[in-house]
């Protein structure tokens, strides 16, 4: 009697739970053998292998893993593909609890259909619930074309909560494959972009409709491959050179960046050497118009190879990027002399404007390093709207509330003093270089307006020498912005390091409340 009562469980247990063993075993199959070895031979992982090296070994949870779409036109009733040609669920990296979803190229040619788009968006939600980040991998041929309005429904319900998580969680988004048409929205409002160098692509009309529309012939990758995108758009932030690279840096970026806006950012307690602050003296060359590396100077105060740069290639005459300042996260802006003389165009204005934002939104102070002798000059700029982009750099300046710190290396001259996180835009603290110069604009600029007549009439170079010199001694210095307390502090180069630690720590409990409104209207 007793056996059985055993045999018929037994069998009862044999078929309930072989039933399950069959649909995770069928779930982790996508596209099936021939579909995944197709993806290994264009050089790309799966989705499962992109996530493995991704999250922290054995930490992914998968979440709705038997999801099929409910679609019956174009034959689709008779292929449901466990999982809907996308992986979801939750994971730890660097034991930080964090989502993701990544898409499967081999189901559907990763394609965006009703059921894709709900598993993403009930991951996105529950991900903004949490308050964990989101990354979401990539690599789809957009919207399920079978599937019609209800696939365009999809990506407009990811949009818009794109847009609900934006400066609540960070969001990444890591491209390995095509991202086409308006797909690329998804990526484009999330806070940064990841690619890989080969075989990620980005572009709202493909080669083809753009052939047939403009009669333009161009490749995949000459028309929104990962060079294109790091060099000319400035829409992706970092490039790897392999997927396993692109994915590492992803890890590196999530190790700044807190885990929601209530949050502050990891501390790495890593004990780090200093470099020799007294080599800073060295880095500022005596001509007023001799380029230098401002990344020297970045990175012997910053803690040793600290510093992620973003859009690295991209308005290099701008550097944005994070580091830490005794294990904290610090966002980092400094002007780059080495290109445009570190004059500011309408694409720094953009990239700057956007990171000041994202550190604001996420509690992470921004360090200010100024050489700037200006807006860029010239008819591309002013018609490209550098008042527009040059007037996004001032309000995101204005409205962050987070600690600001700036030091005033050489030059800051005219606007673009006051744009650089001056004490006007609510800096709080403003240190200034023995070697810096502070004026409405340089000097033999400043002599030729001013002196344009004595010029013509008596011997130019003598009145030109005479007067720069004179200029340059009672303004070519940080002495009367400090006089009038728009500098708090003249420094030695060699103190800089203490000076902006100690004002992190000052400034850690800062509170500051902005006029209460709906929002402002940034000039976008
Ligand atoms: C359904 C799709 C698909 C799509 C690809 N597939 N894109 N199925 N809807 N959008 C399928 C293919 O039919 C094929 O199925 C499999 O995925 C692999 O595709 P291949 O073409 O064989 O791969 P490959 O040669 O690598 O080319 C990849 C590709 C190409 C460049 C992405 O497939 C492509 O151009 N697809 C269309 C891209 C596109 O125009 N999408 C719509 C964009 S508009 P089989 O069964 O043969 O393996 C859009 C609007 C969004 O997305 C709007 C949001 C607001």
């Amino acid at each position: 009697m007793y056996l059985n009562h055993k045999n018929r469980a037994s069998d009862r247990e044999k078929k309930i739970y072989s039933k399950l063993h069959e649909k995770r075993k069928k779930s982790l199959e996508g596209g099936g053998e021939k579909k995944v070895e197709n993806q290994h031979k264009k050089g790309k992982l799966t989705a499962r292998e992109r996530i493995e090296l991704l999250v922290d070994e054995n930490s992914f949870v998968e979440l709705d893993s038997l999801v099929t779409h409910q679609s019956t036109k174009f034959n689709l009733e008779n292929n449901k593909p466990l999982g809907d040609g996308v992986v979801t669920g939750h994971a730890t990296i660097a034991e930080r609890q964090v989502f993701i979803y990544s898409q499967d190229f081999t189901v559907f040619g990763g394609s965006l259909g009703r059921a894709q788009a709900t598993k993403i968006c009930k991951l996105m939600e529950l991900a903004i619930k949490t308050g964990n980040p989101i990354l979401g991998i990539l690599d789809s041929g957009g919207a399920r074309i079978q599937e019609g309005v209800a696939s365009l429904a999809g990506y407009g319900d990811i949009f818009f909560r794109n847009i609900q998580a934006s400066g609540v969680i960070p969001q990444i988004s890591i491209i390995l494959g095509p991202c086409a048409g308006g797909a690329v929205y998804s990526p484009a409002l999330t806070d940064f972009v990841l690619m890989n160098k080969e075989n990620s692509f980005m572009f709202v009309t493909g080669p083809e409709v753009v052939k047939a529309v403009t009669g333009e012939e161009i490749s995949f990758y000459d028309l929104g491959g990962s060079e294109v995108h790091s060099k000319k758009t400035g829409v992706s932030h970092l490039v790897g050179e392999s997927e396993e690279e692109t994915l590492d840096l992803a890890r590196k970026l999530l190790s700044y960046l807190p885990s929601n806006n209530l949050n502050d950012p990891p501390f790495d307690p890593e004990v780090r050497e200093e470099s020799e602050q007294t080599s800073l003296r060295e880095l500022i060359p005596d001509k007023e118009n001799e380029p230098y590396d401002m990344k020297s100077i970045i990175g012997t105060i910053v803690d040793s190879d600290s510093l992620l740069e973003l859009n690295e290639d991209w308005a290099k005459n701008i550097i944005v990027g994070f580091a830490r300042m005794q294990g904290f996260t610090v966002g980092i802006i400094a002007n780059q002399p080495l290109f445009l003389g570190g004059a500011i165009d309408y694409n720094a204005a953009d990239k700057a404007s956007r990171f000041i934002r994202f550190c604001d939104s996420f509690n992470i102070p921004i360090l200010t390093f100024v050489d700037v002798p200006g807006f860029l000059p010239g008819v591309k700029q002013e018609h490209e709207g550098i008042i527009r982009h040059g007037a996004k750099l001032l309000y995101a300046y204005s409205e962050a509330t987070i600690p600001k710190i700036s030091i005033i290396v050489r030059k800051a001259y005219g606007g673009a003093y006051i744009v650089m996180s001056s004490k006007h835009l609510g800096t709080d603290i403003n240190l200034a270089w023995p070697s810096a110069q502070i004026a409405v604009m340089g000097a033999e600029g400043a002599v030729r307006i001013l002196y344009r007549n004595r010029l013509k009439e008596e011997e130019p170079e003598k009145v030109l020498e005479e007067f720069t010199h004179k200029f340059k001694e009672e303004f070519a210095n940080p002495y009367q912005a400090a006089e009038l307390g728009y500098i708090d502090k003249v420094i030695f180069p060699e103190e800089t390091r203490n000076e902006i630690v100690a004002s992190l720590h000052l400034l850690q409990n800062k509170r500051e409340q902005s006029p209460k409104r709906k929002h402002g209207v940034s000039p976008v």
